[in-house]
């Protein structure tokens, strides 16, 4: 450790001040790195100002680190750790680490880790029990954890006291030590543990190596203040924080130059944009409004939260051009009462009211959502309230999920009285519900000629390319292989329940299609 690095880990340690409690009880491990994680931490939220840093560099004497070297890393979860990915490839690269998608070529093997449900975790679990091999056959293979699971006290202790094949754990708010982490890990014997549980930081200028080059992500804010009391991203992810619009819109213009077709605007809770600033007034609207001038296609942005849906983006959105008229808009339950125990922070009827503006001021928009069903003591009527609301709004498709209990969330500490029975049983009456209404939007299609983004050849058929609409639909269809990375005109001969075969009309044919 040279004498910055030192510096900087002692900064660090105050300001992260770690619970005593889990120091005494790991206190072997403290000859090396070991900043554990702690929720409650985690969960403060206090004034400090967001530092951006600017001045990321790797350490002249780490850069030949990864020559000869291979690394492949496992993403589990949301577009937020795909994107992490992204950014920790760029930094093995820059250290001079090739890329490989076999573990069995890898020397550094990381798990980008999602903690949002059990059955999340347990995959991972499950993963690292099967990588133990590997490990044995080849000890100097590093193995990391990272993500939103390490940012957990109970992972990390599981992981120290269950898989101690492990090399390394870091969590989402130091991908940017990753350099130096790799140093730790390689001259220590013991398991290297930097996760910070408290970030107000911004790290702007960091290397990434995105998948493809037709879409993009770009994220504007980093964390969630909303505190949904089943949901432990608040406590994974940090505060809100959000990137200044200028870096944002420079992004996006490199992008659009570099030939990208598609980007999405990345956040938890994208509509809190820019209610961090303190030296200007300037939401997502505003940005939304400057990044439509911008010469790339298409525009998306995930996740929305309703609560801070405001007139002005709507108004913009409404502007359409390369904003697609698309809107992923979680609603997660139908009943005032269910919304309220999720401290969601807005009612039915208040959901129906936003939903209803939306499609005053965008008359095609499709809206899709999220869905939990079997909260804690969730009765049959506030189930079918859920079911109501669906059909109300007119949802195209939906991400639904079982409730699961994350420890550290106010929401695990209910007593709940829902059979996991019952749990599954409603799961299944949403999902068919979901599968008639996302038909039923698919079927419109039949017929008609739209815009296709081609994204590649189809997973199951080689001689079939497959794209999206401007709404997101995927769409099957015959066409040359040129036609990757274009948006190309697709006329669609069937309708299937979650997606659309067609035909690719070439620009000549157009005129006698319309
Ligand atoms: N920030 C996004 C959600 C990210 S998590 C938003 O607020 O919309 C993605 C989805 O996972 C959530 O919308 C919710 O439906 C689901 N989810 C989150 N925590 C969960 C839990 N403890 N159990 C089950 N589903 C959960
Ligand atoms: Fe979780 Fe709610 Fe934040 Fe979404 S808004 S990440 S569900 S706490
Ligand atoms: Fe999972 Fe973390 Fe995303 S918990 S959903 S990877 S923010």
């Amino acid at each position: 450790m040279n004498e910055e690095q030192r510096l900087q880990g002692q900064q660090v340690k105050e300001k992260n001040p770690t619970d005593k409690k889990s120091e005494k009880d790991y206190s072997k491990y403290f000859e090396t790195v070991f900043l554990p994680p702690s929720l409650k931490e985690a969960k403060k939220r206090g004034k400090e100002e967001v530092a951006y840093h600017n001045d990321f560099k790797i350490d002249e004497q780490l850069r030949g680190m990864g020559s000869g070297k291979k690394f492949y890393i496992r993403t589990y979860g949301c577009q937020m750790n795909e994107h992490d990915t992204e950014v920790m490839a760029g930094i093995f690269m820059a250290l001079g680490y090739e890329a490989t998608d076999t573990v069995e070529d890898a020397n550094v093997i990381l798990l980008n880790t999602c903690a949002i449900r059990e059955n999340a975790e347990n995959k991972v679990f499950g993963e690292l029990g099967h990588l133990k091999h590997l490990k044995q056959q080849r000890p100097d293979l590093l193995l990391g954890v990272c993500g939103c699971m390490s940012q957990e006290e109970s992972v990390v202790n599981k992981i120290l006291k269950t898989y101690n094949h492990v090399d390394m754990i870091f969590g989402t708010h130091n991908i940017h030590r990753l350099p130096e982490i790799l140093k730790d890990a390689y001259m220590s014997k013991e398991m290297v543990v930097e996760v910070w549980s408290k970030e107000g930081d911004v790290v702007e200028n960091l290397p990434k190596v995105r998948r493809g080059n037709i879409k993009a992500w770009v994220n504007i804010m980093y964390g969630c203040d909303k505190f949904c009391t089943y949901c432990i991203v608040p406590y994974t992810r940090g505060k809100e924080r959000s990137r200044r619009p200028e870096d944002i819109i420079q992004e996006v213009r490199h992008l659009a130059a570099q030939g990208y077709q598609e980007i999405t605007l990345l956040g938890q809770n994208v509509n809190a944009y820019g209610k961090d600033f303190e030296d200007m007034n300037y939401g997502l609207g505003d940005l939304m409004d400057e990044i439509r001038k911008i010469d790339i296609p298409r525009v998306r942005f995930t996740t929305s939260h309703p609560r801070d849906f405001d007139d002005h983006l709507i108004e913009v959105l409404a502007k359409k051009g390369n904003l697609m008229d698309h809107i992923h808009l979680p609603v997660q339950s139908g009943s005032t009462d269910v919304l309220k125990i999720m401290a969601r922070k807005y009612t039915r009827e208040q959901f129906l009211e936003l939903v209803r503006k939306i499609k005053a001021a965008i008359p095609d928009v499709a809206l899709t959502t999220d869905i939990i069903v079997g909260y804690p003591n969730e009765t049959e009527e506030q189930f079918e309230e859920t079911i109501s609301l669906y059909r109300e709004v007119g949802f195209e498709s939906a991400y639904t999920f079982i409730y699961s209990p994350r420890e550290g969330t106010p929401a695990a500490k209910m007593k709940d009285n829902v059979p996991m029975e019952v749990k599954k049983e409603r799961l299944q009456r949403l999902n068919a519900v979901v599968n008639e209404l996302s038909a039923e939007a698919m079927k419109k299609y039949q017929g008609q000629t739209v815009p296709v983004l081609v994204e590649g050849e189809s997973k199951n058929n080689p001689e079939i390319l497959a794209g999206y609409t401007n709404k997101n639909k995927l769409v099957n269809f015959k066409g040359p292989k040129t036609a990757i990375g274009k948006i190309v005109n697709v006329k669609i001969t069937e309708a299937k329940t979650w997606s659309l075969n067609g035909e690719m009309i070439e620009e000549h044919q157009l005129a006698e299609v319309e």
